[in-house]
């Protein structure tokens, strides 16, 4: 079944709007700002976005398919929001960032697209580039995979998906989370292999 995010803004559903940008970004962005410019698909209310903007990237541009989540949100002088389809992204967004930010994104996709995720962002990377990820592994107690959105993974799951584009770079359990998501969450840092 297709997740109306839409309608979730609308009613006030967004649950997983914490109103603040996600801990253990901050905690990565004092010690390694990403730079040039950076893509957030699935921004949500736009925290994250405005959080890499204040760090010093040169764009940030925020991508969500439901209009209310930006609408109305604080922009910055290098921030943007764009309505569209991380599966339909524009053309011009190919091998257009230096860097992608994940965070309760991939969590929100149903398995059976989960590839398709992983082509949009390497596609949207200049090799070389970037992959900052904030997975929130497991937002269900339930093991059960097909329960959903937000749908469970694992890191087993995270290798098999993305090796073939992308080599890891860093991988840890954050030191810092949004109270309920204690170690249930993985930091990843993995680069966009050159084709
Ligand atoms: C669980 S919410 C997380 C929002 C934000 N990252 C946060 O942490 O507050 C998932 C977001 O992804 C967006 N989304 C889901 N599928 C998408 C797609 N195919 N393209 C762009 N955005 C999508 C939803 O509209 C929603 O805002």
């Amino acid at each position: 079944m297709t997740t109306d995010w839409e309608a979730l803004y609308q009613s006030g559903e967004a649950g997983w709007d914490k109103g603040a940008a996600a801990p253990a970004l901050l905690a990565f962005l004092a010690e390694s700002p990403l730079k040039g410019h950076v893509l957030v698909p699935g921004c949500g209310r736009g925290h994250d976005v405005r959080a890499i903007a204040a760090a010093g990237a040169d764009e940030v541009i925020g991508l969500d398919l439901a209009p209310s989540a930006f609408a109305g949100a604080e922009t910055l002088a290098n921030t943007h929001f764009i309505l569209g389809d991380l599966f339909a992204l524009p053309a011009e967004f190919a091998s257009a960032f230096d860097a992608v930010f994940e965070h309760t994104c991939f969590c929100a996709i149903p398995r059976e697209r989960r590839d398709d995720y992983v082509q949009a962002v390497a596609k949207a990377l200049k090799p070389g580039g970037l992959l900052l990820a904030l997975f929130y592994l497991t937002p269900r107690d339930n093991p059960d995979l097909t329960l959903g959105p937000p749908f469970n993974a694992s890191v087993e799951e995270l290798d098999a998906r993305f090796a073939e584009h992308f080599t890891l770079l860093r991988s840890e359990t954050p030191t810092v989370a949004f109270p309920g998501r204690e170690n249930r969450e993985v930091l990843r840092l993995y680069q966009r292999r050159g084709d």
